[in-house]
């Protein structure tokens, strides 16, 4: 029964840590495709924008608008169905994980040794 009540407690602690709301985020932006378009690293590909380390309210503001369907461009349309079917809970969890994304420390050292043999960026 202490156990029970013990581990009910814990509960709100595990699902809310800020360590968990990150864990979430990670999983939806891997899971539900973010990353074909915006990159493993968030820092964006192509003509799609970069959301690693940007203010959560702004994502946040951004995906509640495309999730409502209100386009500002052209682009707009690619994004919109990506956010059509989040939560506000899954929008506030990707938008924390973004805000705090821990950057891959070899990453950089990764580009410098490949982009010499690159394509030129056609
Ligand atoms: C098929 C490509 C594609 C996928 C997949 C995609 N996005 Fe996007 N995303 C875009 C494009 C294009 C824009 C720019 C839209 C515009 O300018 O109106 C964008 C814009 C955004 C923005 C606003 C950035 C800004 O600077 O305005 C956020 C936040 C965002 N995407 C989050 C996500 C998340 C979270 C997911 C996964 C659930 C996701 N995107 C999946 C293409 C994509």
């Amino acid at each position: 029964m202490l156990k029970i009540a013990i581990s009910i407690l814990f509960i709100p602690y595990i699902l809310f840590s800020s360590d968990q709301i990150y864990i979430n985020g990670e999983q939806l932006y891997f899971g539900k495709g973010c990353l074909s378009c915006h990159g493993t690293d968030a820092t964006g590909l192509h003509n799609y924008p970069s959301l690693a380390k940007r203010s959560k309210w702004d994502l946040k503001r951004r995906l509640l608008k495309f999730r409502s369907g209100i386009e500002s461009s052209q682009q707009s349309l690619i994004m919109i169905p990506f956010a059509k079917n989040l939560t506000d809970r899954e929008i506030d969890e990707l938008s924390y994980f973004l805000q705090n994304i821990k950057q891959n420390e070899d990453q950089e050292e990764y580009d410098m040794e490949y982009e010499p043999w690159g394509d030129g960026g056609s």
